[in-house]
């Protein structure tokens, strides 16, 4: 049978919205593509899905529940909610805001006031990090080994470090079992049917995925996370 039978998996996919006003947001450029092939992949190979999307314009894939989310809070809460029903591997594909405006003002902000002085700073706190809770629950769990976490990180790399080098250390830094770094910037990833990755293991070699299609390395990130699964498939 197909390896994702009796298998649950959780998804999060498209980019958050932290709202300024009620017409402005702070956002990023995810489309949610990669997130959306993942679904598909897994539910094709026979699991059960469910899809946390925040602001993905695309259609549904076959054989998923998408739960609509705008912001990291809402997704936050949707992810744990979701847990709590039992799940064999979240796959946060999601790019989350890492903050938020301090508060989102009632009314649309205008820009009459004193010319001299400028626009507003906007102030922001911290959201909370989806991935790096995920992890503190499972090891505080009475089954420490599950789910299967698998986190992304869209790297353009620095001064510092290259893509790569940014990605090891994020995963010792996240604690996940699995990290897929892409290199992002200039057009790449964000809104196109490919994607070239390196998928980081916390236990084993790196696995390099070349430039293809996204369901090509939805699927190596499937048969990657599903060889970490430690508890036996539902009836
Ligand atoms: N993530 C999350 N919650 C956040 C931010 C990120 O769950 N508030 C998840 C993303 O879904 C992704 C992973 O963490 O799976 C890495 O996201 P990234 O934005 O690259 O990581 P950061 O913690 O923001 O790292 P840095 O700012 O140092 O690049």
């Amino acid at each position: 049978p197909p390896d994702l039978v009796g298998r649950h998996v959780l998804i999060t996919a498209g980019g958050t919205r932290e709202p300024l006003d009620p017409v402005r947001f702070l956002g990023n450029r995810s489309t949610g593509l990669q997130g959306y092939a993942l679904a598909s992949v897994a539910a094709a190979r026979g699991a059960q899905v469910t899809l946390i999307a925040a602001n993905v314009s695309l259609p549904a894939p076959a054989g998923t529940a998408v739960l609509a989310v705008e912001t990291a809070v809402q997704m936050r809460d949707a992810v744990l909610a979701t847990i709590e029903a039992g799940v064999d591997i979240v796959v946060m594909a999601a790019a989350v805001a890492d903050f938020r405006p301090v508060d989102a003002a009632q009314y649309k902000i205008k820009k009459t006031g004193d010319p001299s002085r400028g626009p507003a700073p906007i102030e922001l706190v911290t959201n909370p990090d989806i991935l790096a809770e995920l992890v503190t629950l499972r090891r505080s769990s009475a089954q420490p080994s599950a789910p299967v976490i698998v986190g992304f990180a869209a790297e353009t790399g620095d001064a510092d470090a290259d893509p790569l080098e940014h990605g090891r250390a994020k995963l010792i830094r996240k604690g996940c079992d699995l990290l897929v770094v892409n290199a992002v910037g200039n057009g790449k990833a964000f809104g196109t049917p490919d994607n070239a990755a390196v998928i980081l293991s916390a236990d084993g070699p790196a696995r390099d995925v070349p430039l293809g299609p996204k369901t090509v390395l939805a699927a190596a990130v499937w048969d990657e996370a599903v060889r970490r699964i430690s508890v036996p498939p539902r009836p």
